[in-house]
């Protein structure tokens, strides 16, 4: 039978009439629905664990709004967790890890194989959805690459500058190196585990791509997003992989080829004109509406999305936002991009 859900079918490398949409964080702290679930779970990684609460927010955008797929509610940092790392977040400030500094530190963590007893829950939820979701929706897994998750290990927080893992790179390159094909590893678990559960599409975020420069670049970027994509092809062949190396830049040219990643999530500090011409001659292009748009709506909001519709047009596009949606965003924002998108 001919696919007939259109995410698949623009990740198939099709042009369609209208781009399929979903958003990223689109359930998440801006819904008033997601905010009443959250305070029921208590905090955020009892959400996580939590399979029918987490089924129940993943549902909420999709039921709002009509999405074209939905994105599995977890966070790339269950994975550190998995592997044995500490993790909290505290309110108002974000994710807190114990930190990987050492040849000692690195010994404590678990292997690849030892993951799933933490993550069994996840792969429950993806079940879940799997069940719930309409016929036309898209189910989206995901992880984090492995340089992004690698700086939260290492400087145990977010940082503007990744500064903490760059330095670990020169000064304990040995430790940084197994950090990182440890986080590859059981990132290559993690998602066939998550294809098998039901997950249709797989999404790779590398949100500080952006501060790998030069041959740093290849090395930790698009070399560990490869291996990951190269082992998932290999045991489900047909499931697509979106590749996301935030603020790539240049390096967004080529990423799919070289990766072997069958569309390429950009973020809006390139155009989606110049997105077209070099990136979108390569297959499907997901992206790019600045999020602060959500926010501030308006004609800015309409004759933006429609000029990043335009400009995608002659190819395979997913439309999305370039980063995740802010909890300051106004719901009706969303709509109203929607509405945009759809031509309604
Ligand atoms: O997109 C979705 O709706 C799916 C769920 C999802 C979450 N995090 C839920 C979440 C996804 C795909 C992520 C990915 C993620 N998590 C990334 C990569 C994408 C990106 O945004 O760059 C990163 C770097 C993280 C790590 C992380 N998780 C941080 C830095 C924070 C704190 C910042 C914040 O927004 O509060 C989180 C928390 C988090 N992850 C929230 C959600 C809905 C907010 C937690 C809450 O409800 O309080």
């Amino acid at each position: 039978m001919a696919e007939t859900k259109t995410i698949l079918r623009a990740l198939a490398g099709e042009t369609l009439p209208t781009p399929p949409i979903w958003m990223m964080r689109q359930a998440g702290r801006y819904l008033p629905e997601y905010k009443a679930t959250r305070a029921e779970a208590g905090d955020f990684l009892s959400l996580c664990y939590n399979s029918d609460l987490a089924t129940e927010v993943t549902l909420q955008p999709i039921r709002r709004y009509g999405f074209d797929a939905a994105i599995l509610f977890a966070d790339i940092l269950l994975v550190p967790q998995a592997l044995g790392a500490d993790l909290w977040f505290v309110t108002g400030e974000g994710p807190r890890l114990s930190t990987i500094t050492s040849e000692a530190d690195f010994a404590k963590l678990g292997g690849k194989d030892d993951i799933h007893e933490t993550l069994n829950p996840i792969y429950q939820t993806v079940r879940n959805l799997r069940g719930a979701l309409p016929a036309e929706t898209t189910l989206i897994g995901f992880a984090g690459a492995p340089w992004t998750v690698a700086t939260y290990m290492i400087a145990g927080k977010g940082t503007p500058d990744q500064a903490p893992a760059h330095a670990l790179k020169g000064t304990h390159p040995a430790v940084f190196d197994a950090l990182m094909a440890r986080i590859t590893e059981a990132t290559i678990e993690y998602l066939s585990m998550q294809i098998e559960a039901g997950a249709e599409v797989v999404k790779i975020f590398d949100s500080w791509a952006g501060s790998l420069k030069g041959a740093d670049f290849e090395k930790y970027a698009l070399e560990p997003t490869k291996e990951i994509i190269a082992a998932l092809k290999a045991r489900h062949p047909d499931t697509p992989i979106i590749a996301f190396p935030r603020e790539a830049g240049e390096n967004y040219i080529g990423f799919a080829k070289a990766t072997g990643a069958d569309c390429v999530a950009i973020d809006d500090s390139v155009t989606a004109e110049w997105a077209a011409q070099n990136v979108q001659i390569d297959g499907c292009v997901q992206g790019n509406l600045k999020s602060s748009h959500m926010v501030t709506g308006g004609d800015a909001l309409v004759s933006e999305t429609r000029r990043i519709v335009d400009a995608l047009k002659g190819g395979p596009h997913i439309f999305n936002l370039g980063h995740g949606i802010t909890p300051d965003a106004d719901p009706e924002n969303v709509q109203l991009m929607i509405d945009t998108v759809r031509g309604s």
